[in-house]
């Protein structure tokens, strides 16, 4: 099955879509002929890719979104619902990350780490989910989880038990939710090389970590357009509660 042209008809919001992956998903899954709304807090930043992929023929909206406020994740689906018609396809992409010793967490810094890459993820996921079984339409959810919720690495205990509990909680939304006909996968990148790490990956540091990576380089933005485009199109019909991950063989490095 051709994956380009797949995703005609659907309409996708995409959460952290104001840069990096997120920006990017937009951009891929309009190309492949979906309605896309774009959500996240800077709302300028939206207004400026859905300019760019309207001028392309893109179907493209914005919406205003913070995952840690339930009130503001209903509000965005309104008007994400009110500009291009009920979500079919959410990707569960807004995250945050910080880099700090386990012993100097702070408790706002867990609760912020937890609110948005899990709790937030399970509040945008019951809204869209809530809202097909009224329509009485199936749909996919994408989380966007990482090899940190896999395996873990140092100064990351929260985002990587934050992105452990998304993956686990894609596992059971698939279970309760297939009656439904609405799939729920987790997609997995490793590192993947934007404009927040490119400095970092010039460094001794980063280039040490390029080299535990099997294949020897870091992930390009472009390296998850196929398994996205799988994963949000019919042609991944029998797949629920997997995850797929993307990492140029990171997580089989050799121990
Ligand atoms: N880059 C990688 O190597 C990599 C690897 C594995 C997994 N990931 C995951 O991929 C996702 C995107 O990461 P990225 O690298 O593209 O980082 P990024 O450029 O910092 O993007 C994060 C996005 O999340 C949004 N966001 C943060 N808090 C939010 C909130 N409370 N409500 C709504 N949106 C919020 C941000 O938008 P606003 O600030 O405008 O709200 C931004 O658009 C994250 O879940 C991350 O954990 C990234």
């Amino acid at each position: 099955m051709a994956l380009t042209g797949s995703l005609q008809g659907k309409n996708v919001l995409i959460t952290g879509a104001s840069s990096g992956l997120g920006q990017h998903f937009a951009t891929t899954l309009g190309e492949a002929g979906a309605s896309v709304v774009l959500a996240a807090r800077r709302d300028s930043l939206l207004q400026e890719t859905v300019a760019a992929l309207r001028a392309r023929g893109v179907n493209a909206h914005a919406v205003p979104l913070d995952v840690r406020d339930p009130a503001s994740v209903t509000a965005a689906f309104d008007a994400a619902t009110s500009a291009a018609g009920v979500i079919d396809v959410v990707i569960n992409n807004a995250g945050i990350t910080a880099t700090t010793p386990a012993l100097d967490i702070s408790h706002d810094e867990w609760s912020r780490i937890l609110d948005t890459n899990l709790t937030g993820c399970f509040t945008v996921a019951q809204q869209a989910a809530r809202r097909l079984k009224a329509a009485g339409r199936g749909g996919t959810i994408v989380n966007v989880a990482s090899i940190l919720g896999q395996r873990v690495a140092g100064m990351l205990s929260h985002y990587a038990a934050a992105k452990a509990g998304l993956i686990q909680l894609t596992q059971a939304l698939a279970l309760e939710w297939a009656r439904y006909r609405i799939r729920v996968n987790a997609l997995s990148p490793g590192y993947i090389e934007t404009d927040l790490n490119r400095d970092f990956f010039q460094t001794d540091a980063g280039k040490a970590l390029i080299q535990r990576i099997p294949q020897r380089r870091l992930g390009q933005m472009s390296d998850l357009d196929g398994p996205l485009l799988l994963l949000c199109s019919d042609a991944s019909a029998y797949m629920t509660g997997s995850v797929l991950t993307v990492d140029g063989g990171h997580l089989v490095s050799s121990l």
